[in-house]
């Protein structure tokens, strides 16, 4: 950008704090979300500290806060209500401490004590006290002159109204944070965008009636002009305030040390969803008045206090485009591309729309101005459309019908167990006649828990894929090393490395192999009981000759789900292609049963009927504990069957045709020493 532009775009942008301003201050009706005001705050912040050609005096670094409304009297505040510096980091925290012991001249062995005062995301508030009486209350305005809102902050409960105390100051301003607690915001929902919002418009009543009816709040913690204040630190100001009849935040603690300021900071942090305020950071303020004093203030900010602000983990922005990624199962996911922005300290260009249903449920569209939170190491997703943003010209998002990858149909398939509609399209193509599914297979199949191939990693299949060296899994064991030593990027010793590693995987466990065929349903714990139940590779394979699906059934953890996606696996001519091509090239180790020398070594069952207490799971786990086996089916390599309540009758005549043994389930834990 040149700097004609530049400037265009911050002026633009003072412009448009201005009007949130107007909004916010005298119409109390904000338009925006407080972070959304905060982010554009900021980024003036940056862009003024970037190019220092870049000045106005309606700025928000040279205003605090807003000139007052005319709906009310003004008054200029004896003691101007500053505003406080932010730390976002440690590394903010460390600093401020460093600059005071500097101005201060101390040493860093100096023990600096703070008050730490969970920070109330209100309205502030001066309430000037003359003889112990509440005189007058002032909103803060710009900071030097605020409204006349006494007779809207006397409906307020928390406020003192006569203060009897001796030592309660001849004069003094007390200043504080009205605010709505969240339990009571519940019955303002409708009226208002957040707690904050409720209280500063009700504040704002032209009637101090209307505000009455509002449960305001009032916290105090500092105090403006003062004549006869016998304290010397914040801390006994603040136990003081109690005593005068005032409420101040339970949560506040008196610290020294970075360290043990960033300590209480998590804690608090990790306590903030549960409590009935909301609260954006901990302020902390030099303890000593007399520190304070000599301290003094930088521009509108004292140089003894901080705010240590939370993380915020939402911001908006606005999508650009909103792309389809197809996944291994041919799954469509939908994907924001947004505008790059910073949030808690990432940043963040793409949010996850999860499905086509979630598209229409929120209707978003290109073009939207959307909020997106990020939370812990989640894939940021999109909360909610900006509606009053939204271009005329924009048009609703449609699904693709057509694999964007490959063309073929995309379907919503019919979900048999929850008798729904899925939420999720799919290409319906064939798996590996669609590109983007078949690279996504292929990285399943190197993937740490399956094949494992040390450094053959996404990217690796990728670009091989790109070359036409692989298609097929099985062609990752046919490598041309010679053209891969020529690639850019590749030499003698990283292929022989990949070499060595792939040569490596040719032995590999049959659970390991099942998981890595990507069957959609069969994750590892269904690959190993379907190794468990075949064995070995060819019995695996034989499942198509037999077409006996059903028994899959009997397998304990395998339901209708899993036949029914192991059965269309089958019935693809590629995938038994591919299976009976990796049986070439592999060593697909049996699954060997457990070798130990339990009680039930040699021993095979069967569970016939209800069990009492107990579930087959359990059952199943406790014979195996024990070197038993479970059978699906009665047959002359069946020895035990256990019957419960119900038993099948047909199960029950043949084992007893075949002469098998026939016990209870009070047998059968006898047998195990577990007798109940
Ligand atoms: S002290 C000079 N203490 O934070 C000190 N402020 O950005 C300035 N706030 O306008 C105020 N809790 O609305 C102070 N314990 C606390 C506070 C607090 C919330 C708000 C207040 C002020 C803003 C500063």
């Amino acid at each position: 950008m040149n700097k004609k532009a530049i400037e265009k775009d911050y002026n633009n942008k003072i412009k448009l704090i201005n009007k949130l301003n107007q909004f916010y201050y005298n119409k109390s009706k904000p338009i925006v979300q407080d972070f959304e005001y905060d982010e554009l705050k900021k980024e003036i912040f940056s862009l003024e500290k970037k190019y220092d050609f870049l000045k106005s005096k309606d700025s928000p670094s040279q205003i605090v806060g807003h000139k007052p409304s005319r709906n009310f009297k003004k008054d200029m505040h004896r003691i101007p209500m500053l505003s406080l510096s932010n730390a976002f980091t440690e590394d903010d925290l460390i600093n401020f401490e460093k600059k005071i012991l500097n101005f201060l001249s101390k040493d860093s062995n100096f023990k600096l004590f703070y008050s730490a005062e969970p920070k109330i995301d209100g309205i502030s508030a001066s309430l000037t006290y003359k003889h112990g009486k509440f005189y007058k209350g002032l909103s803060r305005g710009d900071g030097k002159e605020g409204e006349d809102i006494t007779a809207n902050l006397s409906t307020i409960k928390d406020i003192p109204k006569i203060i009897l105390d001796e030592d309660f100051p001849e004069e003094i301003d007390i200043r504080g944070e009205v605010f709505i607690q969240n339990s009571d915001f519940e019955d303002l929902k409708e009226k208002f965008a957040n707690p904050r919002n409720a209280a500063s418009g009700s504040l704002r009543q032209k009637k101090a009636e209307d505000t009455k009816k509002i449960p305001l709040k009032f916290i105090a913690y500092t105090f403006g002009y003062e004549k006869g204040l016998k304290i010397n630190n914040q801390y006994d100001f603040l136990d003081k305030l109690k005593v005068w009849g005032f409420k101040i935040n339970p949560l506040n603690k008196l610290i020294s040390g970075t360290k043990n300021l960033i300590q209480n900071y998590s804690i608090i942090e990790k306590q903030r969803s549960n409590l009935d305020f909301d609260i954006d950071g901990i302020v902390y303020k030099v303890n000593d008045f007399a520190l304070q004093q000599r301290l003094g203030n930088v521009a509108n900010a004292p140089r003894w206090a901080i705010a240590h602000k939370f993380s915020s983990n939402k911001a908006t922005s606005l999508i650009l485009d909103i792309e389809i990624q197809i996944g291994r199962t041919g799954a469509l996911t939908p994907v924001a591309k947004i505008k790059p922005i910073n949030i808690g300290g990432v940043l963040v260009s793409n949010a996850t729309l999860h499905n086509e249903d979630e598209i229409n449920r929120k209707d978003i569209r290109i073009g939207d101005f959307v909020t997106v939170e990020r939370a812990g190491d989640v894939i940021p997703h999109i909360l909610s459309v900006d509606l009053k943003r939204r271009p005329k010209s924009s048009s609703k998002f449609i699904f693709p019908l057509k694999c964007p990858s490959c063309g073929s149909k995309t379907i919503k398939e019919f979900n048999k167990i929850t008798k729904k509609i899925d939420a999720v399209r799919r290409c319906s193509s064939e798996g590996y006649y669609c590109d983007k599914i078949s690279i996504e297979k292929l990285k399943h199949f190197v993937s740490k828990e399956a094949f494992n191939i040390d450094g053959f990693g996404k990217k690796i299949v990728e670009g091989f894929w790109k070359l036409k060296l692989i298609k097929f899994p099985q062609d990752i064991f046919k490598l041309d090393y010679n053209k891969i030593e020529k690639l850019e990027g590749w030499g003698r010793l990283s292929v022989e490395n990949l070499k060595y590693s792939i040569n490596q995987k040719r032995n590999i466990s049959l659970e390991r192999f099942i998981f890595a065929l990507g069957i959609r349903h069969i994750g590892l714990e269904n690959a190993k009981l379907l190794s468990k139940h075949f064995i070995s590779l060819r019995n695996f394979q034989n499942l198509t000759k037999k077409n006996n699906y059903n028994d899959l059934l009997n397998i304990d953890g395998i339901g209708e789900t899993q036949v029914s996606s192991i059965k269309s696996f089958f019935a693809n001519k590629t995938n038994v292609k591919v299976l009976s091509e990796l049986g070439k090239v592999l060593k697909i180790k049996n699954a060997t049963l457990s070798q130990s020398d339990g009680i039930l070594k040699n021993k095979s069952f069967l569970v016939t009927g209800k069990l009492n207490g107990i579930s087959r799971a359990e059952v199943k786990s406790l014979i195996e504990e024990n070197s038993g086996t479970t059978v699906s089916s009665v047959s002359n390599r069946l020895d035990y069957l256990i019957i419960g309540e119900k038993p099948t009758k047909r199960k029950v005549e043949s084992a007893k045709e075949l002469k098998i043994k026939i016990i209870k389930q009070e047998e059968f834990l006898q047998m195990l020493n577990k007798a109940s």
